[in-house]
């Protein structure tokens, strides 16, 4: 007890000029060899956004760097990926065409669905991951279906929910990740994809995610956002951390082999208590409106870019996440980091 003390015990100001931290800053070497976090990019996922046709490469206005790409190019994007040693990708969908339902989020030879054929068939060990939700797809915008007052309906979103996950798992994904914050989902999943012989795919679970101002630049990348009202009555309330580790709970309780936190940056302090709290694996969304601000600044001349997406990044590893989906993990990769 004593010994732990002592050795715990900061150096006092009296110790001076015995102890100098600054000698371990000297040079790049002695600030490498004592580094507590590395940023790696095997932990570092791309998200990708794929639309219907052939040959298409269009930068998103909100999110520059990033692609609007059909599943020939969505191919050719992800062996490059894997070639370049990202992990995985996680996949989003913009249909051809939107309903009160979100039919083409479940529809075998929905946008998704075309999109995993075509990755798996072109980088077979890139793991492929799919944002199950039906925002995309429905036509009023929301992630579940719409009960007569206009709030979300709970229950009877979660067969669809599951309809939709079993449905990218059929056309080959790796994972499926739940990102509706319905209640239950994650069981209604796990049921649905062990029924139909798919007790070995994984659950990533949208834990503890908040109705955040950050996804902005998504929702024009995803043309996702809501028509009416907002997600506060099924997404998170940004002040709460205790409810995160409820939804973390509960998730794992219904069968998530990986729970996520999402937003990062302004949730690092969430990170930090699920690592605490939880022994799995722990992943963190550093989202489309942490990247835009980065990209925005940058461009005016602000800040200094790679330096500042290193610092974001390396504050989420440092908070607690096992697996980070970011938009710039090619990069990241790119510069061999
Ligand atoms: C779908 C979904 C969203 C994001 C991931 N999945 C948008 C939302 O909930 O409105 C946001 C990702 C980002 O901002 O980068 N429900």
């Amino acid at each position: 007890m004593t010994t732990t003390k002592s050795r715990r015990q900061a150096p006092t100001a009296a110790s001076f000029p015995t102890v100098r931290p600054r000698r371990l800053r000297q040079t790049a070497a002695l600030r490498r060899l004592v580094q507590e976090t590395r940023l790696d990019h095997s932990i570092l996922i791309q998200p990708l956004f794929v639309a219907h046709g052939r040959g298409l490469r269009e930068e998103i206005p909100s999110l520059p760097g990033q692609f609007h790409l059909s599943p020939d190019t969505a191919a050719a994007e992800a062996r490059e990926l894997s070639n370049l040693g990202i992990p995985g990708v996680l996949l989003f969908g913009l249909p051809a065409s939107k309903d009160e339902a979100g039919s083409e989020a479940y529809a075998p030879q929905g946008i998704v669905q075309e999109a995993v054929r075509a990755i798996k068939g072109a980088a077979p060990e890139l793991l492929v991951i799919t944002d199950v939700c039906l925002c995309e797809y429905t036509s009023h915008g929301h992630c579940g279906l719409l009960a007569p007052d206009g709030s979300v309906d709970n229950d009877p979103t979660l067969e669809l929910i599951a309809r939709t996950a079993l449905s990218h798992a059929r056309a080959g994904a790796d994972i499926v990740a739940p990102s509706d914050m319905m209640d239950g989902r994650v069981g209604a999943i796990r049921r649905s994809l062990d029924e139909a012989g798919y007790a070995g795919t994984p659950i990533l679970s949208y834990a503890a995610k908040y109705a955040s101002a950050f996804y902005g630049p998504f929702r024009d990348a995803a043309g996702s956002a809501p028509q009416s009202g907002d997600r506060r009555g099924y997404q998170m309330d940004p002040p709460n951390v205790r409810e995160a580790l409820r939804e973390i709970a509960q998730d794992l309780q219904e069968g998530a082999d990986i729970v996520m936190v999402k937003p990062a940056l302004a949730y690092l302090d969430v990170i930090r208590a699920a690592r605490d709290a939880f022994d799995v694996p722990l992943a963190a969304y550093n989202v489309s409106g942490e990247y835009a601000m980065v990209e925005a600044a940058a461009r005016q001349g602000w800040l200094e870019r790679e330096r500042a997406i290193q610092e974001v990044l390396t504050a989420i590893r440092r908070a607690g996440a096992d697996i980070i989906i970011t938009y710039w993990a090619k990069e990241i990769a790119s510069l061999g980091l």
